[in-house]
């Protein structure tokens, strides 16, 4: 066994590790916690103000009855929770924060090991974030998908369909008597939603690069095998301490591909590129954004779920989870990975049945020949952009239109809905300046909600493009992440109301078409925006987030590769 980390705080044989021991006594312990036990850290980040994981005090004591079987002694902590329903400005803003916590919380106390419990869509990537610049023995407990919702007789995926009907009360569709039932059965029990959207998928990606016990990701938050699972994670976690099994061990560069890969099958969220690319700079890995393109190519698009696929994480829980599709990829997969077990993937999912061929779709009959999410670069993105091409509208894929500039969010918010806006269908609305400083923080802004007028007409889609991000319970021909962002100058700060606007997604362009002087003129004009913060944590933010391209983390948490 190597030597416990943990003991230099009570083994010295000083006057501050006889304080430190007695000082924790004071919580009610025996002396034998200080006797060679691996203590086990439950970073927690349980909030009443984050609804997705109100329900991870429970976990946690699932947890600890796992980590004391293990001989181990468990100490629960907190850490901020990022609630996305309820953090303003954004979530996003924070998520460097909750990594800096998260990291400093596990590096300066008494800790060998540390369990993770997230959910909520930030809370996930902050978290091996923080766990991977820290380096100490770490597994993931994702807190798991609420209930689906419920409609009368609809079964509702919380995000997704919940945007789908409030389009039907805006324009009189649904009666308020309607609209207030919705909301009383859209989100049913705790846990993160129920879509793919940015929690599930980085549950599962956490779960594909081997950071979870297998079959963690999809089971319902409800639901006792999670805390089945959560019993059985504190007790690998003392194993792994005892095999110094780490997350630079684990986070490699194949396994980020395993990731991204799985990401590309499940039609998973565009967030998740952003998170990957950070938590690649905290491992030293030099991730490139095109990366991700040349994997979706080759990756067939399986997971029949919502926001691009019919079903919700329970369906996918009974057809047999990530471990049935990870199954299905192998191919694609690097087999070998490490992960939290101590096995390799193919170890871990060897034996893994899909239940279902209309949720989990074999590789021979993919619901898609290419991954989810695709990569565009051209003259209005030349650090990338991403576009998820399974939740767009097949006939705009290839789209040339005239542009509608709003030129911040609360231009976009006044004009959508007014009925005389000047757009049709072959309209392409631009937001601008809601990039990680134009935000700031990137908030999930790049949706767009279609204007009234187009709605009135029964046009559901437009081609939709911004630097900001989208929820990954979102749909529509929508295009985000657009880098450099117009607040720092990128191209799409020159673009004007009536220039024409091309994207090609099979060839993976988004273009605005200038002649390169006339862009290059525009340009020379550009006047950076002030910063909005003199002080605090937003001053840190703004002074060092990094483009969406590099993922948004700070210039100082990436390690050198
Ligand atoms: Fe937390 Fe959707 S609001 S996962």
């Amino acid at each position: 066994m190597p030597a416990l980390r943990s003991a230099e705080w009570w083994s010295k044989g000083d006057y501050y590790s006889f304080a430190r021991r007695a000082w924790l006594r004071s919580e009610g312990f025996g002396d034998d916690i200080f006797a060679g036990k691996p203590i086990i850290g439950i970073c927690n980040s349980w909030s009443e103000l984050n609804n997705c994981n109100a329900h991870l005090r429970t976990v946690a004591e699932a947890v600890k009855r796992g980590v004391w079987a293990a001989g181990g002694v468990p100490l629960e902590f907190p850490t901020i929770s990022l609630g996305e329903m309820f953090l303003r400005p954004t979530a996003m803003l924070f998520r460097n924060l909750m990594a800096m916590d998260v990291e400093e919380s596990i590096r300066g106390n008494p800790i060998d090991g540390v369990v993770l419990l997230c959910g909520c869509d930030k809370t996930t990537p902050a978290q091996l974030m923080g766990a991977a610049s820290a380096d100490l023995p770490a597994i993931v407990v994702t807190g798991g998908p609420m209930l689906s919702g419920q409609w009368k007789m609809r079964r509702l995926g919380s995000g997704t369909d919940g945007r789908q009907l409030f389009d039907l009360y805006r324009t009189n569709r649904l009666t308020p008597e309607e609209w207030c039932e919705v909301e009383a059965g859209l989100a049913r029990s705790p846990g993160h939603c129920t879509v793919m959207g940015t929690a599930s998928t980085m549950a599962c990606l956490a779960e594909a690069m081997g950071m979870t016990l297998p079959g963690c990701a999809a089971i319902p938050a409800v639901d006792s095998r999670r805390l089945l699972m959560a019993e059985h994670s504190g007790r690998r976690a003392v194993q792994m301490v005892l095999e110094d099994l780490r997350p630079s061990r684990i986070i490699t560069r194949d396994a980020l591909e395993n990731a991204i890969t799985a990401c590309m099958a499940l039609g998973g969220s565009t967030n998740a590129v952003v998170h990957l690319l950070a938590l690649a700079g905290r491992l030293g890995i030099d991730l490139a954004l095109s990366e991700f393109d040349v994997i979706s190519r080759r990756t067939p698009y399986l997971a029949n779920i919502k926001p691009s696929g019919q079903f919700l994480m329970e369906e996918f829980f009974a057809a047999g989870g990530v471990s049935a599709l990870l199954q299905e990829l192998l191919p694609l997969l690097h087999a070998g990975a490490l992960t939290v077990t101590g096995k390799t993937l193919a170890e871990n999912i060897a034996g893994a049945v899909c239940h279902d061929r209309d949720v989990i779709r074999p590789a021979a009959a993919p619901l898609h020949s290419e991954g989810g999410i695709a990569i565009l670069g051209g003259n209005l993105a030349p650090g990338g952009a991403v576009i998820k091409q399974t939740a767009a509208s097949p006939a705009l894929l290839t789209h040339t239109g005239p542009a509608h500039v709003f030129e911040s969010y609360q231009q976009m918010l006044d004009g959508v809905d007014n009925e005389n806006l000047p757009v049709t269908s072959d309209t392409v609305l631009v937001l601008k300046n809601a990039g990680p400083k134009g935000g700031p923080g990137m908030p999930e802004w790049g949706h767009i909600p279609m204007p009234k007028a187009l709605l009135r007409q029964g046009i559901n889609d437009v081609v939709r493009i911004s630097d900001a991000r989208m929820s990954g319970t979102s749909f529509g021909t929508v295009v985000l992440h657009i880098a450099p962002e117009s607040a720092a100058g990128g191209p799409l700060a020159a673009v004007r109301t009536g220039d024409s606007i091309t994207l090609d997604v099979p060839n993976r362009r988004i273009e605005v078409n200038l002649p390169p002087e006339e862009l290059a003129r525009r340009l020379s004009a550009f006047t950076p925006p002030a910063s909005p913060y003199t002080r605090g944590y937003g001053r840190l933010y703004w002074e060092h987030v990094n483009q969406a391209h590099q993922g948004c983390d700070f210039d100082f948490l990436r390690r050198n590769p």
